[in-house]
């Protein structure tokens, strides 16, 4: 077992700067996930911690150790890596079982624990097979299993899953969630891939050109983002963004976002928002729904908006409409297809998100914000 402490840790190569000055503590078993675009430092932060690349400044601990003097084999650490890196000649048992034979471990104990890791992964048929008799989803496994047999401290993914097709993907994200409740490991896990972030983290850190956008559990990054990009990453259909001004802030607070439309502010917003600032509301889509005929609530605004296109998902509709002069996504709930052109849309005013058009930050203080 071991926590992660991370301490002012930069990144540059030559000139550039990769990580700027990062702070992370992450607790015994925990699976933390970092999350960003391609190229925002995700495999230079996760190499830096299993010790293959060297750090500029700052210190990274492992299990109350400083370790950035430490070889990488001494770390205690299993990196699992996307392209699996399997050995092409070995059968299932002896890629599993390579890093133990090479540290010269009994035949005996090898052989228990490579049987114990090939069960956990369901693999334990397969044990005389060569990489190339598998599936991908089997070598990703195998790949595991290589990691697991070693008993680390803390397991390091680095976009483990990107190879796969999307429903093998689903099912590889629900077993490996499976898996650290087994294993009772520090997870350290890196994806581009919002969707796997939500769904497998305890926490989630949101990174955007080496630097931390926003730390926080997948609800917390997904109901309070700290900014528009942490806002525009995590969801999907993304969140719309809307131009606005505030209005009566004294009296009773609203933004405008266009010469029809006046939304009431119906949570507190941060105390130097002031009448004429401009902003950005955010409208997740699920909070924009073609309105059912009932009654509307106090916390709804409903307004006419003509609809574009429709999507049907199945067990609700994604719909494309215009608001405000631009195209917005909004939901439609239920088995049957909206028709296009005008309709009624409620808007969810108490979810609604406000940013400072000039910085991009929240107006909606929380935990967590940088
Ligand atoms: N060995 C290297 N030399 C110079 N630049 C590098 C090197 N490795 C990575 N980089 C740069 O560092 C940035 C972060 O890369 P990386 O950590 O691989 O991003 P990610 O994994 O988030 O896609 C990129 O701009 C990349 O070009
Ligand atoms: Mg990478």
């Amino acid at each position: 077992m071991a926590d992660v402490s991370i301490r002012n840790v930069v990144k540059r190569y030559g000139k550039t700067g990769v990580i700027h000055g990062l702070d992370l503590e992450i607790p015994h078993n925990e699976f933390l996930v970092m999350v960003g675009p391609s190229g925002c430092g995700k495999s230079t932060m996760l190499r830096m911690i299993a010790g293959l690349e060297d750090i500029t400044a700052g210190e990274i601990w492992i299990g109350g150790r400083l370790v950035n003097n430490v070889e990488p084999k001494n770390r205690n650490i299993a990196m699992v890596f996307q392209n699996y890196a399997l050995y092409p000649h070995m059968s299932v048992r002896r890629n599993i079982g390579f890093g133990l034979r090479a540290a010269r471990l009994p035949k005996a104990e090898v052989e228990a624990r490579v049987l114990e890791a090939a069960t956990t992964l369901g693999l334990e048929d397969l044990l005389d097979r060569k990489p190339a008799e598998l599936s991908g989803g089997q070598r990703q496994r195998v790949s595991m299993g290589r990691a697991i047999v070693r008993e680390p401290s803390v397991f390091l993914f680095d976009e483990p899953l990107s190879n796969l097709d999307a429903k093998l993907r689903n099912q590889m994200r629900t077993e490996i969630k499976k898996l650290h409740r087994q294993v009772e490991t520090t997870i350290i896990y890196v994806t581009h891939d919002q969707v796997e972030a939500m769904t497998l983290a305890d926490r989630i850190v949101v990174l955007r050109d080496g630097h931390i956008q926003q730390v926080g559990t997948p609800l917390e990054l997904f109901h309070e983002p700290a900014n528009l990009f942490v806002a525009g990453f995590i969801g999907s259909p993304a969140m719309n963004f809307i131009d606005g001004q505030l209005e009566s802030m004294s009296t009773a607070p609203a933004v405008r976002i266009d010469p029809t439309i006046l939304l009431p502010i119906t949570k507190p917003i941060g105390a130097d928002a002031h009448d004429g600032m401009s902003v950005v509301v955010g409208i997740r889509p699920e909070d924009l729904e073609l309105a059912t005929n009932g009654e509307i609530g106090p916390s709804t605004y409903r307004l006419r908006a003509p609809i574009s296109v429709v999507e049907p998902m199945g067990s609700e509709t994604i719909v494309f409409l215009e608001l405000a002069s631009i195209e917005v996504i909004g939901k439609a709930r239920g088995r049957n297809l909206p028709a296009l052109g005008m309709a009624e849309f409620d808007i969810r005013l108490e979810h609604l998100h406000f940013f400072d058009a000039a910085t991009g930050l929240s107006l909606q203080g929380s935990e967590g914000r940088i």
